[in-house]
């Protein structure tokens, strides 16, 4: 069987994020071996509580995105939107609050607000675990304009719950201010990113960031003497030329005959495995409608052992998203008008969130895979002069590099 022409990457890649939400199965275990059946078991699988809704988020933003970019490639960690927005949350009131709750299909009659910090939590933990074999990482941080008197009960809650740093910085100077940032980035992210941020709003007064860095090696590898120049369908009419790597191995797949659509999945070194979606010709609209949650766990649970010659391109994607336009349009106003209550973040000062940004990228050869996403929330002050709307719209595109 070839895997080839159509292939298409952006369902690829929710299903890489939305594998790796649900195996850091066995590092929980391990840390529980001497108790199988106590409270600390409940304790272990907490971050699964949150699982469902994170999944479900993902296909919503994956909708938002593709009803704006059409074709495009699409490329986004919802992970990292999901724990940056979470951890804005806990200084969120209100209706304010509600509408983060919504968009991020947390629902309080099945889980309470505790819950879902806690849940993070066990899943930070997770992910930072390290004695993975694979390279996974997730962290927060604040900066914090000097004035800025944060509440004592948010910083609390954001150092116990998202394990962030809480950083003092001099906004006045701005220059500094974003140097500080972006190396901040930079590191974490081990130099994806190099100037994430251009600049601070003027009255800027915190900056949240999240950040998410996987790096993983493929159980199998393909050989580089395989890789070939080929033709690489980026949609129904357009081909790009990529490098396109082969193999013929045995791997797990499945055969969508109500959705025609051949899903393959890929595994890595250690416990976490990518999973290909192949749309037949003419049909990812349709396999995109259809993209949710029971979907792919319906793939997952379908997947069989085959010998099969694998084609799959090397390939680079970066999307940069302007979130701020993207959750209005998913219903969260509040947080971004002079409606806003944050006041659960600091006293005094009222304010809302005055820019929103994700960027991330990925990139696929031979031996594995490199990804990261960073998630940027920017808080100013309400008052008269930033009432009008700073909606720039799109920050860019994803784009297609191979
Ligand atoms: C978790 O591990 C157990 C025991 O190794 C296994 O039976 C189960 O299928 C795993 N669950 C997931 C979601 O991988
Ligand atoms: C929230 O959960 C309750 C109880 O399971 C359910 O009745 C309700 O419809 C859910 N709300 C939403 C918005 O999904
Ligand atoms: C998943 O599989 C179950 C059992 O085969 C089926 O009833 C359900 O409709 C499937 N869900 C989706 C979204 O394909
Ligand atoms: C893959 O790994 C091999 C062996 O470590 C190395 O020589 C090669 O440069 C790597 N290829 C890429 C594309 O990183």
């Amino acid at each position: 069987m070839k895997m080839k022409s159509a292939l298409y990457l952006s369902l690829v890649l929710v299903g890489l994020q939305v594998q790796a939400l649900h195996i850091p199965n066995r590092s929980g275990e391990q840390e529980d071996q001497d108790t199988p059946h106590s409270p600390a078991e409940g304790e272990n699988l907490a971050y699964l509580k949150i699982a469902p809704s994170n999944a479900d988020f993902a296909f919503r933003f994956y909708k938002q995105v593709t009803e704006e970019e059409g074709n495009k490639n699409v490329f986004f960690s919802p992970l990292s939107l999901s724990t940056a927005f979470a951890m804005l949350s806990l200084g969120a009131r209100a209706h304010t609050l509600s509408q983060l709750h919504t968009c991020l299909a947390f629902n309080l009659t099945e889980l309470e607000e505790r819950e879902i910090h806690h849940s993070f939590q066990r899943l930070l933990q997770l992910l930072n675990d390290p004695h993975r074999e694979v390279q996974l990482s997730m962290g927060n941080a604040l900066f914090i304009n000097n004035e800025l008197k944060l509440r004592q009960k948010f910083l609390e809650d954001v150092t116990t719950f998202y394990d962030s740093e809480a950083i003092s910085s001099d906004f006045q100077n701005s220059e500094k201010a974003v140097n500080e940032i972006n190396n901040y980035i930079k590191t974490k992210t081990h130099g994806k990113f190099v100037d994430f941020l251009q600049n601070l709003s003027p009255d800027a007064l915190m900056i949240l960031i999240n950040y998410v860095y996987f790096k993983g090696y493929w159980e199998q590898p393909f050989k580089s003497f395989h890789t070939r120049d080929d033709d690489f369908f980026v949609d129904a009419k357009n081909s790009v030329k990529v490098k396109m790597m082969r193999q013929s191995k045995v791997h797990n797949i499945h055969r969508d005959e109500k959705l025609s659509c051949w899903v393959v999945e890929i595994p890595y070194k250690g416990d976490v495995a990518a999973l290909f979606v192949l749309p037949d010709e003419g049909i990812m609209k349709q396999v995109e409608d259809a993209l949710l949650k029971d979907t792919v766990s319906n793939w997952s649970q379908s997947l069989e052992e085959r010998p099969i010659e694998l084609y799959l391109p090397k390939f680079s994607i970066s999307g940069s998203y302007d979130v701020k336009s993207m959750f209005i349009k998913m219903g969260v106003t509040d947080v971004f008008s002079n409606n806003a209550d944050l006041s659960g973040v600091a006293e005094g000062d009222r304010f809302m969130v005055s820019k929103a940004i994700h960027k991330a990228e990925v990139d696929v050869n031979e031996n594995g895979t490199e990804a990261a996403a960073v998630t940027m929330i920017e808080l100013h002050p309400l008052h008269g002069e930033n009432c009008e709307p700073n909606s720039q719209g799109r920050l860019g595109q994803s784009t297609f590099t191979p």
